[in-house]
Parts: C-alpha cells; sequence; structure tokens
C-alpha cells in the first residue's frame, strides 16, 4: 500500500452516548496536504487520533502503510503537533525539537543542526538556549511544531497548531509545514479553526457527525 493510511467508514461513539461522528472516508498520501475543520465538539481531536493510530474507533477500518524499512516501527514515522503542548519546561529549547530525532537514534550533533535550522524557520532561533518553561504559548507552539517537523517524520499530525498565534506567525508556521519541496515534505493533516490554514492545504474537509465534506 503505497498511501499512509486510510479510513474507511469510521465512526464512533463514547460509552452509551449518541454517535459522535459516522461514515468518515479519507485517505493520506505521501507529501498530501489535508485540512480538517468543524465545530468545537464534533470530534476532531478524537478522529486525528484514529489516524494517528493511538486509538481505535469503534467503527470502520483505519488502515496504515507497512514500515518502510525493515525493523522500522509502524508508528515511528508519525510526529504529533498537540494542542495541550508536550514540551519538557526544564529542558532547552534546542534539547526539545532535536530530543525525537536523538531518541530515534540520529547522532547529537546532526540532529542538534537540523533543530537549529527549522527552529530558524520558524522565527524561534533566538530562544535555543533557553529553557521550555519560561516561554509563550505561541513559542511553544512553535516549538512544538519545529519538533515536529525536525525528526523528517512521513506524516505530521497538528491539532490546532495555529491557535495561539498572530497573523504574521501563523503564515510562518504553514510556510515551514506545508511549503517544502517534495520528495522531503511529510504529508501533514491540520485540524484548524483558521480558514487561511485550511485553504493553504491541499484538500480541505468539515467533519460533520455524517461523515467529511470536501469543500
Ligand atoms: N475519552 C473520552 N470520553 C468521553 N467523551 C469524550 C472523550 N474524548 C472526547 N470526548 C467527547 O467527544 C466529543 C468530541 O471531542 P473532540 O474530538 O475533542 O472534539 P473536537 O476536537 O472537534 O472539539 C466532545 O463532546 C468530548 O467531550
Ligand atoms: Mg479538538
Amino acid at each position: 500500500m503505497t498511501d499512509l493510511v486510510s479510513c474507511i467508514d469510521v465512526g464512533h461513539r463514547f460509552g452509551s452516548r449518541r454517535e459522535l461522528f459516522g461514515g468518515v472516508d479519507l485517505t493520506i498520501g505521501r507529501h498530501d496536504s489535508v485540512a480538517i475543520t468543524g465545530p468545537s465538539g464534533v470530534g476532531k481531536s478524537t478522529l486525528l487520533s484514529f489516524i494517528g493510530g493511538i486509538a481505535s474507533p469503534d467503527l470502520g477500518v483505519v488502515r496504515h502503510s507497512q514500515p518502510a524499512r525493515k525493523g522500522e516501527e509502524r508508528l515511528s514515522s508519525i510526529a504529533w503537533v498537540l494542542q495541550t503542548g508536550n514540551v519538557l519546561g526544564n529542558r532547552s529549547v534546542l534539547s526539545n525539537i532535536a530530543l525525537p530525532a536523538v531518541l530515534a537514534g540520529q547522532a547529537r550533533g546532526v540532529a542538534a543542526s537540523r533543530a537549529e535550522a527549522v527552529a530558524s524557520q520558524l522565527g524561534i532561533d533566538s530562544l535555543l538556549n533557553n529553557r521550555a518553561r519560561t516561554l509563550s504559548g505561541g513559542e511553544l507552539q512553535r516549538v512544538s511544531i519545529a519538533r515536529s517537523l525536525a525528526s523528517s517524520p512521513d506524516l505530521i499530525l497538528a491539532d490546532e497548531p495555529t491557535g495561539q498565534l498572530d497573523t504574521t506567525t501563523s503564515e510562518t508556521v504553514v510556510e515551514a509545514l506545508l511549503g517544502a519541496s517534495s520528495p522531503h515534505r511529510p504529508a501533514v493533516v491540520v485540524v484548524t479553526h483558521d480558514l487561511r490554514v485550511a485553504q493553504a492545504c491541499e484538500r480541505h474537509y468539515e467533519l460533520t457527525s455524517t461523515g467529511l465534506q470536501q469543500w
């Protein structure tokens, strides 16, 4: 299978509550960029957790591509940008950005150079030696995005990545996430309320209770 992820007729409910959504069909290929919008509470973050394989839906099937290389973990090539942020406060910004690549076995020097390059692209290079806990919400959001890019994943899953950013910074983030030229550009699925972010993606869907409607 060449697609990274396919969702076929996916639906879900939590416990005995009414069905959150049903009938979701979505295929994500290499280098695709896909935006998902929709009202608060419709299930966007839940759907993203299914796409990333960290949770399973009640209905339908989610298929992930097989490892690109022998011995590689299926999910090692997915990077997350989470709404809550997931930085280590006592570590430097540089360490936070480089960490996933180092944990994946990359040499520290190589990981640090790559971290510096993406930090510069996102305008946070002056913060590289600061502890993450001293940063503002918007700066932390950019650290989280820099980290996802620095690990050179096949797929980035981003939940409201520009929620705390001003318009100019948001444009910088979109350029960093979507602007790399193939074959290096990861596929990106972004949940967003920002129509400019959605319009920058190749495909834009609205999540409703009955499935994804393409714009
Ligand atoms: N683990 C859970 N258990 C029960 N209900 C949940 C759980 N996670 C999310 N929900 C509920 O499911 C609905 C959709 O949540 P979510 O996917 O976070 O929506 P969105 O990201 O579109 O705002 C919300 O009403 C939320 O309260
Ligand atoms: Mg959400």
